[in-house]
């Protein structure tokens, strides 16, 4: 049976897409069978972040209502074992949370990670995204707008039965938190009692990449602490705060 992961976190724009995308390249590239399923609809570009938009003939609504085979609808990745079902690009009302559930259920025993990207906000398209998963992953940024939608999802998700509900903090910058410019990993577990998977850097690498099945993607490098924390189930939150002093000195 697949890990069925949901990556949401309320406030838009923080990094859910490209989680999802490095994520499940990095955990393929590990020999795990993944896909990726973008239930952004109308606003959906997870198709671009693995580089397959030149390949998407059907998408999920064809799959559930039934004009293709949802193995049609599934897209091969150049990274080896990664798919990806894209979403549509026409804004979808009328699925329901029922109808994708059953899809993914069909999906289960092909697959050892269905990583699921959840649409910002906390209406149905969040509520659609969450209902399908058991497991949550909730990307926040180290910042205090995001900390506080990210305390809000955490709330609507306790009324879940989710095996699992953990942070991934992205876009930290080590020499801000260093200098209590923003929060850091201590603090944020402390804010929303809820455990760091990993964190992943600010980076210009992530920032420019075009696709990360690209071969030799540089990008792929940072998820590779968040990919061994999920496939380990083991919390990694790093501590920026601390000073590295050298190979004979304590850490300040
Ligand atoms: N660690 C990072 N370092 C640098 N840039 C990043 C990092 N993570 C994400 N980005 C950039 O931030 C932008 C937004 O990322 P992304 O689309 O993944 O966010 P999102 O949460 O999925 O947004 P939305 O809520 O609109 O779906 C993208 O341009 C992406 O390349
Ligand atoms: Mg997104």
């Amino acid at each position: 049976m697949a890990r069925r992961i949901v990556i949401t976190s309320g406030k838009g724009g923080v990094g859910k897409t490209t989680v999802t995308a490095f994520l499940g390249a990095y955990l393929a590239s590990k020999g795990k069978r993944v896909v990726l399923l973008d239930l952004d609809f109308g606003l959906n570009n997870l198709d671009v972040s693995v580089g397959v938009e030149d390949k998407v003939i059907y998408d999920i609504i064809d799959a559930v209502e039934g004009r293709c085979r949802v193995k049609q609808a599934i897209i091969d990745c150049a990274q080896k074992n990664l798919f990806v079902i894209p979403s549509c690009h026409t804004f979808s009302l009328g699925i329901n949370a029922q109808s994708v559930k059953l899809l993914i259920e069909g999906l289960s025993s092909s697959f050892d990670f269905i990583l699921i990207d959840c649409p910002a906000g906390i209406d149905s398209g969040f509520t659609r995204s969450i209902s399908c998963a058991n497991e949550a992953i909730v990307v926040v940024n180290p910042t205090l707008q995001s900390l506080r939608d990210a305390d809000k999802v955490l709330t609507i998700l306790k009324s879940y039965e989710l095996d699992a509900v953990n942070l991934v903090v992205n876009r930290a910058r080590r020499d801000l938190m260093r200098k209590g410019l923003t929060v850091n990993s201590k603090e944020i577990e402390n804010i929303l009692k809820t455990p760091i998977l990993s964190t992943v850097y600010e980076s210009d690498e992530i920032l420019l990449s075009k696709n990360c099945c690209a071969t030799k993607s540089r990008a792929l490098k940072y998820f590779k602490k968040l990919a061994e924390s999920v496939i380990n189930n083991a919390q990694n939150a790093r501590d920026y705060t601390s000073v590295y002093g050298g190979l004979f000195k304590e850490k300040k």
